[in-house]
Protein backbone atom coordinates (compact mmCIF):
# COMPACT_ATOMS: atom_id res chain seq x y z
CA UNK A 1 0.00 0.00 0.00
CA UNK A 2 2.39 2.29 0.85
CA UNK A 3 5.18 1.49 -1.80
CA UNK A 4 5.04 4.73 -3.56
CA UNK A 5 6.98 6.39 -0.25
CA UNK A 6 9.56 3.87 -0.51
CA UNK A 7 12.14 6.51 -2.15
CA UNK A 8 16.12 6.78 -1.37
CA UNK A 9 17.29 10.22 -3.13
CA UNK A 10 20.94 8.93 -1.42
CA UNK A 11 21.06 5.91 -3.69
CA UNK A 12 18.42 7.21 -6.51
CA UNK A 13 20.90 9.93 -7.56
CA UNK A 14 23.77 6.82 -8.28
CA UNK A 15 21.19 5.90 -11.15
CA UNK A 16 21.83 9.18 -12.69
CA UNK A 17 25.27 9.75 -12.03
CA UNK A 18 26.11 6.60 -13.68
CA UNK A 19 24.20 7.76 -16.72
CA UNK A 20 26.55 10.74 -16.90
CA UNK A 21 29.91 8.27 -16.18
CA UNK A 22 29.00 6.73 -18.98
CA UNK A 23 29.36 10.18 -21.21
CA UNK A 24 32.16 10.67 -19.89
CA UNK A 25 32.00 12.61 -16.28
CA UNK A 26 34.72 11.81 -13.30
CA UNK A 27 32.20 11.70 -10.24
CA UNK A 28 33.38 12.35 -6.76
CA UNK A 29 30.61 10.83 -4.66
CA UNK A 30 29.35 12.44 -1.38
CA UNK A 31 25.97 11.41 -1.52
CA UNK A 32 26.71 8.57 0.99
CA UNK A 33 27.62 7.88 4.86
CA UNK A 34 30.10 5.22 3.98
CA UNK A 35 33.68 6.08 5.51
CA UNK A 36 35.43 3.16 4.26
CA UNK A 37 34.32 4.25 0.68
CA UNK A 38 36.05 7.54 0.90
CA UNK A 39 38.90 6.06 1.81
CA UNK A 40 39.13 5.51 5.41
CA UNK A 41 40.55 2.45 6.78
CA UNK A 42 39.52 1.14 10.10
CA UNK A 43 43.43 0.43 12.44
CA UNK A 44 45.34 -2.58 12.01
CA UNK A 45 44.38 -3.67 15.44
CA UNK A 46 40.84 -3.87 14.52
CA UNK A 47 40.95 -5.25 11.04
CA UNK A 48 43.19 -7.89 13.22
CA UNK A 49 40.54 -8.83 15.38
CA UNK A 50 38.13 -9.63 12.90
CA UNK A 51 40.98 -12.01 11.14
CA UNK A 52 41.55 -13.73 14.17
CA UNK A 53 37.35 -14.48 14.43
CA UNK A 54 37.54 -15.91 10.91
CA UNK A 55 39.33 -18.71 12.40
CA UNK A 56 36.92 -19.25 15.40
CA UNK A 57 34.42 -22.01 14.26
CA UNK A 58 31.49 -20.21 15.91
CA UNK A 59 32.20 -16.92 13.87
CA UNK A 60 30.51 -18.98 10.82
CA UNK A 61 27.53 -20.63 13.25
CA UNK A 62 24.10 -19.25 13.55
CA UNK A 63 24.00 -17.34 16.64
CA UNK A 64 20.50 -16.60 18.98
CA UNK A 65 18.21 -14.83 17.09
CA UNK A 66 18.50 -12.09 19.60
CA UNK A 67 22.26 -11.89 19.37
CA UNK A 68 25.08 -13.38 20.43
CA UNK A 69 24.47 -14.10 23.98
CA UNK A 70 28.14 -12.52 25.33
CA UNK A 71 27.73 -9.64 23.44
CA UNK A 72 24.45 -8.66 24.66
CA UNK A 73 25.91 -8.80 28.29
CA UNK A 74 28.83 -6.95 27.49
CA UNK A 75 26.63 -4.35 25.56
CA UNK A 76 23.70 -4.87 28.78
CA UNK A 77 26.91 -3.81 30.76
CA UNK A 78 28.06 -0.58 29.07
CA UNK A 79 23.91 0.88 29.49
CA UNK A 80 24.46 -0.03 32.61
CA UNK A 81 27.84 1.88 33.77
CA UNK A 82 25.67 5.33 32.99
CA UNK A 83 23.51 6.61 35.21
CA UNK A 84 19.85 6.23 34.00
CA UNK A 85 17.80 3.44 32.88
CA UNK A 86 19.53 0.12 33.73
CA UNK A 87 18.64 -2.55 30.87
CA UNK A 88 18.59 -6.82 30.71
CA UNK A 89 20.68 -8.59 27.96
CA UNK A 90 17.55 -9.64 26.76
CA UNK A 91 16.26 -6.11 26.03
CA UNK A 92 19.33 -5.91 23.61
CA UNK A 93 18.15 -7.36 20.11
CA UNK A 94 20.26 -7.85 17.03
CA UNK A 95 19.64 -6.97 13.64
CA UNK A 96 21.52 -7.04 9.79
CA UNK A 97 22.25 -3.33 10.03
CA UNK A 98 20.49 -0.58 11.30
CA UNK A 99 18.61 -0.38 8.06
CA UNK A 100 17.26 -3.58 8.97
CA UNK A 101 16.08 -2.98 12.56
CA UNK A 102 14.25 0.44 10.94
CA UNK A 103 12.84 -1.85 8.33
CA UNK A 104 10.87 -3.62 11.22
CA UNK A 105 10.19 -1.14 13.90
CA UNK A 106 7.81 0.59 11.55
CA UNK A 107 6.54 -2.62 9.68
CA UNK A 108 5.66 -4.21 13.24
CA UNK A 109 3.61 -1.23 14.63
CA UNK A 110 -0.03 -1.39 14.68
CA UNK A 111 -1.22 0.11 11.38
CA UNK A 112 -2.64 2.89 12.59
CA UNK A 113 -0.35 3.84 14.47
CA UNK A 114 2.56 6.85 13.22
CA UNK A 115 5.76 7.76 14.49
CA UNK A 116 6.23 11.69 14.78
CA UNK A 117 9.68 12.22 12.98
CA UNK A 118 12.22 15.20 11.95
CA UNK A 119 12.08 17.04 8.77
CA UNK A 120 14.10 17.03 7.13
CA UNK A 121 14.65 13.69 7.85
CA UNK A 122 17.25 10.93 7.48
CA UNK A 123 15.04 9.07 4.31
CA UNK A 124 15.38 5.34 5.82
CA UNK A 125 13.38 6.16 8.45
CA UNK A 126 10.95 8.60 7.54
CA UNK A 127 10.03 6.26 4.03
CA UNK A 128 10.01 3.23 6.14
CA UNK A 129 7.34 4.81 8.52
CA UNK A 130 5.56 6.63 5.23
CA UNK A 131 5.02 3.11 3.82
CA UNK A 132 3.55 1.35 7.05
CA UNK A 133 1.02 3.69 7.22
CA UNK A 134 0.63 4.39 3.76
CA UNK A 135 0.71 7.92 4.03
CA UNK A 136 3.49 11.11 3.77
CA UNK A 137 5.56 10.70 6.82
CA UNK A 138 4.40 13.19 9.90
CA UNK A 139 7.46 15.67 10.90
CA UNK A 140 8.26 18.14 13.28
CA UNK A 141 10.74 21.18 11.92
CA UNK A 142 14.09 21.38 13.05
CA UNK A 143 15.29 25.22 12.40
CA UNK A 144 18.06 25.90 10.27
CA UNK A 145 17.77 29.15 12.20
CA UNK A 146 18.53 27.35 15.87
CA UNK A 147 21.13 24.86 14.48
CA UNK A 148 19.02 22.74 13.56
CA UNK A 149 17.31 22.48 16.93
CA UNK A 150 13.97 20.41 16.83
CA UNK A 151 11.34 22.85 17.02
CA UNK A 152 9.86 21.35 20.57
CA UNK A 153 6.48 23.68 20.30
CA UNK A 154 5.61 22.17 17.05
CA UNK A 155 6.33 18.43 18.59
CA UNK A 156 3.57 19.54 21.06
CA UNK A 157 1.21 20.80 18.89
CA UNK A 158 1.68 18.08 16.18
CA UNK A 159 1.24 15.38 19.04
CA UNK A 160 -2.08 16.90 20.24
CA UNK A 161 -3.73 17.17 17.26
CA UNK A 162 -3.28 13.93 16.22
CA UNK A 163 -4.59 11.05 18.13
CA UNK A 164 -2.50 8.48 15.97
CA UNK A 165 0.76 9.16 17.00
CA UNK A 166 2.31 6.75 18.71
CA UNK A 167 5.85 7.53 19.34
CA UNK A 168 8.29 10.39 18.49
CA UNK A 169 11.34 9.63 16.83
CA UNK A 170 14.92 11.36 16.93
CA UNK A 171 18.46 11.29 15.72
CA UNK A 172 21.31 12.27 17.47
CA UNK A 173 23.59 13.59 16.22
CA UNK A 174 21.34 14.18 13.42
CA UNK A 175 21.49 12.72 9.67
CA UNK A 176 21.44 15.20 7.36
CA UNK A 177 22.34 18.05 9.63
CA UNK A 178 25.09 17.08 12.28
CA UNK A 179 23.15 18.51 14.76
CA UNK A 180 23.51 17.14 18.81
CA UNK A 181 20.62 17.93 21.10
CA UNK A 182 21.83 19.01 24.41
CA UNK A 183 19.89 17.68 27.42
CA UNK A 184 17.72 20.27 27.80
CA UNK A 185 16.03 19.58 24.47
CA UNK A 186 16.05 15.84 24.96
CA UNK A 187 14.44 15.52 28.36
CA UNK A 188 11.44 18.41 27.05
CA UNK A 189 10.76 15.82 24.05
CA UNK A 190 10.91 13.13 27.03
CA UNK A 191 8.60 15.00 28.92
CA UNK A 192 6.61 15.56 25.57
CA UNK A 193 6.26 12.09 25.52
CA UNK A 194 5.45 11.11 29.13
CA UNK A 195 2.37 13.63 28.80
CA UNK A 196 1.11 12.20 25.61
CA UNK A 197 1.85 8.44 26.53
CA UNK A 198 3.43 8.01 23.51
CA UNK A 199 6.77 6.02 23.45
CA UNK A 200 10.59 7.26 21.66
CA UNK A 201 12.95 6.30 19.13
CA UNK A 202 16.30 7.36 19.09
CA UNK A 203 18.62 6.94 16.47
CA UNK A 204 21.77 7.15 18.12
CA UNK A 205 24.43 5.53 15.20
CA UNK A 206 26.61 8.29 15.41
CA UNK A 207 26.89 8.56 19.29
CA UNK A 208 30.29 8.34 19.70
CA UNK A 209 31.15 11.06 16.63
CA UNK A 210 30.23 14.31 18.61
CA UNK A 211 33.06 16.54 19.17
CA UNK A 212 32.61 20.82 18.78
CA UNK A 213 31.64 21.06 22.25
CA UNK A 214 28.25 19.01 21.94
CA UNK A 215 26.91 17.21 24.53
CA UNK A 216 28.05 13.26 24.61
CA UNK A 217 24.52 11.79 25.88
CA UNK A 218 22.74 8.35 25.45
CA UNK A 219 18.82 8.03 25.67
CA UNK A 220 18.96 5.79 28.95
CA UNK A 221 20.58 8.58 30.67
CA UNK A 222 17.61 11.23 29.74
CA UNK A 223 14.65 9.12 28.95
CA UNK A 224 13.15 8.70 32.50
CA UNK A 225 10.68 6.37 32.88
CA UNK A 226 9.06 6.66 28.63
CA UNK A 227 9.20 3.43 26.99
CA UNK A 228 11.77 3.67 24.29
CA UNK A 229 14.27 2.21 21.67
CA UNK A 230 17.52 3.24 21.06
CA UNK A 231 19.26 2.57 17.93
CA UNK A 232 23.12 1.37 17.66
CA UNK A 233 25.77 0.25 15.64
CA UNK A 234 29.10 -0.57 14.14
CA UNK A 235 28.80 0.93 10.62
CA UNK A 236 29.82 4.48 11.40
CA UNK A 237 32.17 3.83 14.10
CA UNK A 238 34.45 1.23 13.53
CA UNK A 239 33.30 2.01 11.20
CA UNK A 240 32.03 -1.15 9.05
CA UNK A 241 29.37 -0.74 7.36
CA UNK A 242 29.95 -3.99 5.38
CA UNK A 243 29.35 -5.37 8.15
CA UNK A 244 25.46 -5.18 8.47
CA UNK A 245 25.43 -4.99 12.12
CA UNK A 246 23.37 -3.04 14.34
CA UNK A 247 21.22 -3.69 17.49
CA UNK A 248 18.14 -2.00 19.67
CA UNK A 249 18.29 -1.11 23.46
CA UNK A 250 14.54 -1.65 24.48
CA UNK A 251 14.43 1.19 27.48
CA UNK A 252 11.59 0.63 30.40
CA UNK A 253 10.26 -2.40 28.57
CA UNK A 254 8.21 -3.23 31.95
CA UNK A 255 6.65 0.26 32.04
CA UNK A 256 3.68 -0.45 29.65
CA UNK A 257 1.76 -3.28 27.98
CA UNK A 258 1.56 -2.24 24.79
CA UNK A 259 4.98 -1.11 24.19
CA UNK A 260 5.84 -4.67 25.65
CA UNK A 261 3.93 -6.72 23.17
CA UNK A 262 5.11 -4.42 20.21
CA UNK A 263 8.86 -5.31 21.64
CA UNK A 264 8.19 -9.00 21.75
CA UNK A 265 6.30 -9.00 18.13
CA UNK A 266 10.16 -7.60 16.52
CA UNK A 267 11.71 -10.50 18.61
CA UNK A 268 8.94 -12.93 16.50
CA UNK A 269 9.67 -11.85 13.55
CA UNK A 270 13.22 -11.91 13.77
CA UNK A 271 13.18 -16.04 14.90
CA UNK A 272 11.83 -16.38 11.47
CA UNK A 273 15.04 -15.26 9.97
CA UNK A 274 16.74 -17.21 12.40
CA UNK A 275 19.34 -14.53 13.29
CA UNK A 276 21.59 -11.81 12.33
CA UNK A 277 25.27 -12.36 11.20
CA UNK A 278 27.61 -13.57 14.32
CA UNK A 279 30.78 -12.33 13.61
CA UNK A 280 30.82 -8.80 13.66
CA UNK A 281 28.86 -9.70 16.75
CA UNK A 282 31.46 -11.78 18.00
CA UNK A 283 33.88 -8.88 17.40
CA UNK A 284 31.58 -6.07 19.28
CA UNK A 285 32.96 -6.79 23.19
CA UNK A 286 36.58 -7.70 21.89
CA UNK A 287 36.91 -4.04 19.63
CA UNK A 288 34.74 -2.23 22.22
CA UNK A 289 36.22 -3.56 25.00
CA UNK A 290 40.05 -3.17 23.93
CA UNK A 291 42.21 -0.60 25.91
CA UNK A 292 42.84 1.01 22.28
CA UNK A 293 39.10 1.81 21.54
CA UNK A 294 38.34 4.97 23.23
CA UNK A 295 41.74 6.69 21.74
CA UNK A 296 40.31 5.35 18.19
CA UNK A 297 36.90 7.52 18.84
CA UNK A 298 38.77 10.56 20.27
CA UNK A 299 41.12 10.43 17.14
CA UNK A 300 38.34 10.06 15.04
CA UNK A 301 35.66 12.92 16.65
CA UNK A 302 38.80 15.11 16.87
CA UNK A 303 39.67 14.79 13.19
CA UNK A 304 35.88 15.21 11.87
CA UNK A 305 35.35 18.44 14.25
CA UNK A 306 38.65 19.68 12.17
CA UNK A 307 37.00 18.79 8.64
CA UNK A 308 33.91 20.57 10.24
CA UNK A 309 35.85 24.19 11.10
CA UNK A 310 37.49 23.71 7.53
CA UNK A 311 34.25 23.19 5.71
CA UNK A 312 32.72 26.59 8.19
CA UNK A 313 35.48 28.34 7.12
CA UNK A 314 34.70 27.85 3.44
CA UNK A 315 30.75 28.68 4.04
CA UNK A 316 31.64 32.15 6.37
CA UNK A 317 30.09 34.62 4.80
CA UNK A 318 28.33 33.22 1.80
CA UNK A 319 25.44 35.34 1.70
CA UNK A 320 23.05 33.16 -0.36
CA UNK A 321 22.97 29.88 2.39
CA UNK A 322 22.88 28.67 6.09
CA UNK A 323 25.50 26.37 6.93
CA UNK A 324 25.40 25.02 10.51
CA UNK A 325 28.65 23.66 11.91
CA UNK A 326 27.79 20.02 13.10
CA UNK A 327 28.59 18.76 16.69
CA UNK A 328 28.78 15.14 15.66
CA UNK A 329 28.10 12.67 12.62
CA UNK A 330 30.16 13.03 9.41
CA UNK A 331 27.45 15.36 7.77
CA UNK A 332 26.49 19.16 6.74
CA UNK A 333 23.26 20.66 4.93
CA UNK A 334 23.54 23.66 2.97
CA UNK A 335 20.42 25.46 2.84
CA UNK A 336 19.57 28.12 0.48
CA UNK A 337 18.04 31.15 2.11
CA UNK A 338 14.43 31.13 0.61
CA UNK A 339 13.61 32.44 -2.59
CA UNK A 340 16.54 32.27 -4.13
CA UNK A 341 16.72 29.12 -6.45
CA UNK A 342 14.40 29.45 -9.57
CA UNK A 343 14.35 27.28 -12.91
CA UNK A 344 16.17 29.71 -14.92
CA UNK A 345 19.37 29.22 -13.22
CA UNK A 346 22.05 26.60 -14.08
CA UNK A 347 25.94 25.74 -14.16
CA UNK A 348 28.12 25.82 -17.31
CA UNK A 349 28.64 22.59 -18.75
CA UNK A 350 31.17 21.82 -21.54
CA UNK A 351 30.67 18.47 -22.99
CA UNK A 352 27.57 18.93 -25.16
CA UNK A 353 25.90 15.15 -24.52
CA UNK A 354 26.27 16.14 -20.75
CA UNK A 355 24.11 18.99 -20.71
CA UNK A 356 21.58 17.77 -22.93
CA UNK A 357 21.01 14.90 -20.20
CA UNK A 358 21.41 17.24 -17.13
CA UNK A 359 18.85 19.51 -19.25
CA UNK A 360 16.20 16.58 -19.56
CA UNK A 361 17.40 14.65 -15.95
CA UNK A 362 16.21 18.63 -14.51
CA UNK A 363 12.78 19.04 -16.18
CA UNK A 364 9.71 19.69 -13.54
CA UNK A 365 12.23 18.93 -10.59
CA UNK A 366 12.19 20.28 -7.46
CA UNK A 367 14.27 23.73 -7.28
CA UNK A 368 17.48 21.91 -5.25
CA UNK A 369 17.28 18.81 -6.92
CA UNK A 370 17.88 20.92 -10.45
CA UNK A 371 21.04 22.77 -8.73
CA UNK A 372 21.96 19.26 -7.09
CA UNK A 373 22.20 18.08 -10.98
CA UNK A 374 24.12 20.92 -12.25
CA UNK A 375 26.60 20.82 -9.64
CA UNK A 376 27.36 16.81 -10.96
CA UNK A 377 27.08 17.83 -14.59
CA UNK A 378 29.06 20.88 -14.24
CA UNK A 379 32.09 19.22 -11.54
CA UNK A 380 31.08 15.92 -11.05
CA UNK A 381 30.41 16.21 -7.56
CA UNK A 382 27.43 14.15 -6.14
CA UNK A 383 25.52 15.41 -3.23
CA UNK A 384 21.60 14.68 -1.95
CA UNK A 385 19.14 17.42 -2.36
CA UNK A 386 17.46 18.44 0.69
CA UNK A 387 13.81 18.31 -0.56
CA UNK A 388 15.12 14.54 -0.73
CA UNK A 389 14.90 14.10 3.28
CA UNK A 390 11.54 15.01 3.63
CA UNK A 391 11.97 18.67 3.61
CA UNK A 392 10.29 22.22 2.39
CA UNK A 393 13.62 24.15 2.55
CA UNK A 394 15.83 23.85 -0.57
CA UNK A 395 19.47 22.45 -0.08
CA UNK A 396 21.79 19.50 -0.21
CA UNK A 397 23.76 17.37 1.77
CA UNK A 398 27.21 16.53 1.91
CA UNK A 399 29.92 15.02 3.98
CA UNK A 400 32.67 15.56 5.86
CA UNK A 401 34.23 12.25 4.83
CA UNK A 402 36.84 12.65 1.95
CA UNK A 403 40.23 11.62 3.15
CA UNK A 404 42.64 13.29 0.71
CA UNK A 405 42.68 17.00 2.04
CA UNK A 406 43.36 18.66 -0.93
CA UNK A 407 40.64 17.03 -2.82
CA UNK A 408 38.41 17.68 0.18
CA UNK A 409 39.28 21.25 0.07
CA UNK A 410 38.09 21.47 -3.34
CA UNK A 411 34.98 19.27 -2.99
CA UNK A 412 33.89 22.44 -0.57
CA UNK A 413 35.46 25.47 -2.39
CA UNK A 414 33.85 24.14 -5.63
CA UNK A 415 30.56 23.79 -3.86
CA UNK A 416 30.59 27.41 -2.82
CA UNK A 417 32.04 28.78 -6.33
CA UNK A 418 29.34 26.31 -7.75
CA UNK A 419 26.31 28.14 -5.37
CA UNK A 420 27.95 31.65 -6.34
CA UNK A 421 27.68 30.98 -9.55
CA UNK A 422 24.21 29.23 -9.90
CA UNK A 423 22.48 32.15 -8.31
CA UNK A 424 23.50 34.45 -10.23
CA UNK A 425 23.05 32.63 -13.42
CA UNK A 426 19.57 33.71 -12.71
CA UNK A 427 17.34 35.25 -15.98
C1 LIG B 1 20.97 7.88 11.06
C2 LIG B 1 21.24 6.56 10.46
N1 LIG B 1 20.61 5.46 10.92
C3 LIG B 1 20.81 4.25 10.39
C4 LIG B 1 21.67 4.07 9.32
C5 LIG B 1 21.82 2.69 8.75
O1 LIG B 1 22.91 2.06 9.32
P1 LIG B 1 23.28 0.55 9.06
O2 LIG B 1 24.54 0.56 8.28
O3 LIG B 1 23.49 -0.03 10.44
O4 LIG B 1 22.14 -0.10 8.35
C6 LIG B 1 22.34 5.17 8.79
C7 LIG B 1 23.22 5.02 7.62
O5 LIG B 1 23.66 5.96 6.99
C8 LIG B 1 22.13 6.44 9.37
O6 LIG B 1 22.73 7.54 8.90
Amino acid sequence: MGAANLKYEIREIVVAAHDLEHLGLELTWENIGDPVQKGETPPKWIRDTISDLVHEAPSWAYCDTQGVAETREFLAEAVNQRDGVRVSPDEIMFFNGLGDAVAKVYGFLNREARILGPSPAYSTHSSAEAAHSGYDHVTYDLDPYDGWMPDVADIRKKIQYNDSIAGILLLTPDNPTGAVYPREIVETIASIAHENDVFLIADEIYANIVYNGADRLNMSEWIGDVPGIAMRGISKEFPWPGARCGWLEILNKGKDNNFAQYVDSLLAAKRLEVSSTTLPQMAIPRIMGDARYPGHLERRANQFSQRADEMSEVFAGCEHTIVNKPGGAFYYTVMFKDGLLDESQSLPIENPKIREAIERMTEGVEPDKRFVYYLMGATGIVVVPLTGFQCTHHGFRATLLETDDKKRAWIQESLRDAIDEYVASSR
